[in-house]
């Protein structure tokens, strides 16, 4: 992969794209399938880096994986049957990885440690340590970061009220409840993506949620069952393709079998709020709704997004960023501090790199406003990623629209999440 690239303009994206399965369901995938009695096998697994430091540490958890490109085979060993790694397990980037298997190894009876790369290593990881902790589980941090030493204890059943509306943290306690000596219950902040549930209940496992989407009890120690199962294309990796269709005139693009949980949609709302022309044809998926896009040119209004619908929208903020600078009026998003926590700060790099095109953006502490009215000019200087995958597709999306080719640093980022980012994007710009 080229780390710096020169992206042309366009006049228009067209044709079909299938995109490459979700990533958060890749992670969970592997993580069930590894404490399940019996074979998984993953179709359209998502085998990107962040994937990749999940599969390589369960390895050195004692569990056979095969991978031939998008399947993989998993041997499950059962909920007692990982074993000690002989080194520090490295997840990279992958925050999804550290969270999830911070609440795996809390009740496992070894001890673990876990480091990451200078971003993930800056990441908060209290927010795991402090709900697991009051379940009888013992994390040592690095001032509150990677490296995490765990030392695995016999888990309690608790009632836990979220602090963070958080996916990530919400399914490190799963996972930890599982193997606690009675039922546990999670309450949410607020509803976040529900696939580790899903999941759960598809292995076998037995999992309620209450009528309020966002009380969970786990009843702990099920015999978890291997599975074989189809990944969803990426609703977050779809979004790329959704908001370059909407944003360069003359455009049009289907994209198929994409995962619409709902859970993971807040993206298209907004999108179809603001004025966006795309039809969603649904289908019956097993576990999870999946479905095709169908996605054209529009001019858009403006939009206002509030806290409630912060977390069903999370990695497409920077996407709405993008809309809302083509549209014919002033845009707040609100209630989005946890954007200052992932890979990047993505308030302060959406902010610098919009601002390369002349986009009139300002931060604000929970999020951004944006009046679109302004028209945009050929950057000065090259657009970067800042090492975050979802800010580097974000920025290519945003040279199709300018006037000259653009300069992109560190485009390599896309790996962490789409590796094949560039040859899909190049084919739907060949496509007539
Ligand atoms: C994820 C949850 C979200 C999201 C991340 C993937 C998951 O993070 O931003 O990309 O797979 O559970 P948080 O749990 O920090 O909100």
């Amino acid at each position: 992969m080229i780390k710096e690239l020169s992206i042309q303009p366009t006049c228009g994206l067209h044709g079909e794209l299938s995109v490459p399965g979700d990533k958060s369901i890749s992670h969970r995938g592997l993580i069930l399938g590894a404490i399940s009695q019996g074979t998984t096998t993953l179709h359209h697994f998502l085998p990107a880096a962040d994937c990749l430091s999940t599969l390589t540490a369960l390895q050195q958890l004692g569990v056979p994986i095969e991978r031939t490109g998008t399947t993989v085979m998993i041997r499950g060993r059962g909920l007692r049957g990982l074993t000690q790694p002989q080194q520090a397990l490295d997840m990279g980037n992958a925050g999804t990885a550290t969270r999830l298997l911070a609440g795996l190894l809390a009740g496992q009876p070894f001890e673990t440690t876990l480091v990451g790369d200078a971003s993930l290593s800056q990441r908060p990881m209290e927010r795991v340590r402090q709900p697991l902790q009051a379940m009888g589980a013992q994390l040592q941090l690095t001032g509150g970061h990677l490296p995490m030493l765990i030392t695995g204890r016999t888990l309690h059943g608790s009632c836990t009220e979220m602090q963070v509306a958080s996916a990530q943290v919400k399914s490190a306690l799963i996972l930890a409840a599982l193997q606690a000596d009675r039922p546990s219950t999670i309450v949410e902040k607020l509803p976040t993506r529900d696939h580790t549930e899903r999941l759960l209940r598809l292995f076998g496992g037995q999992i309620e949620t209450a009528a309020d989407h966002r009380t969970i009890t786990v009843h702990p120690q099920p015999n978890l069952i291997g599975q074989s199962l189809t990944i969803p294309g990426d609703f977050s990796s779809a979004a790329f393709f959704m908001t370059a269709a909407t944003i360069i005139p003359n455009s049009h693009v289907r994209l198929t079998h994409v995962g619409l949980n709902s859970t993971r949609t807040g993206f298209l709302s907004i999108l179809q709020r603001m004025g966006g022309r795309v039809t969603v044809d649904r289908k019956l998926g097993a576990g999870e709704p999946v479905g095709t896009l169908d996605v054209r040119f529009a001019q858009l209004h403006p939009v206002q997004v509030t806290a409630s619908e912060i977390p069903a929208v999370i990695d497409e903020l920077p996407l709405v960023a993008l809309l809302a600078a083509t549209a014919d009026g002033i845009s707040t998003i609100s209630g989005a501090a946890e954007l200052r926590v992932k890979e990047t700060d993505r308030i302060a790099t959406i902010v610098t790199e919009l601002q390369k095109l002349g986009v009139q953006i300002t931060a604000r502490p929970d999020g951004f406003v944006i009046d679109g009215r302004q028209s945009w000019q050929q950057p000065t200087e090259p657009l970067a990623s800042h090492g975050d995958h979802r800010i580097g597709m974000t920025m290519a999306i945003s040279a199709l629209r300018v006037g000259g080719p653009t300069e992109l640093v560190d485009a390599e980022a896309v790996n962490i999440s789409y590796p094949t980012f560039f040859e899909d994007l190049a084919r739907l710009n060949q496509e007539v």
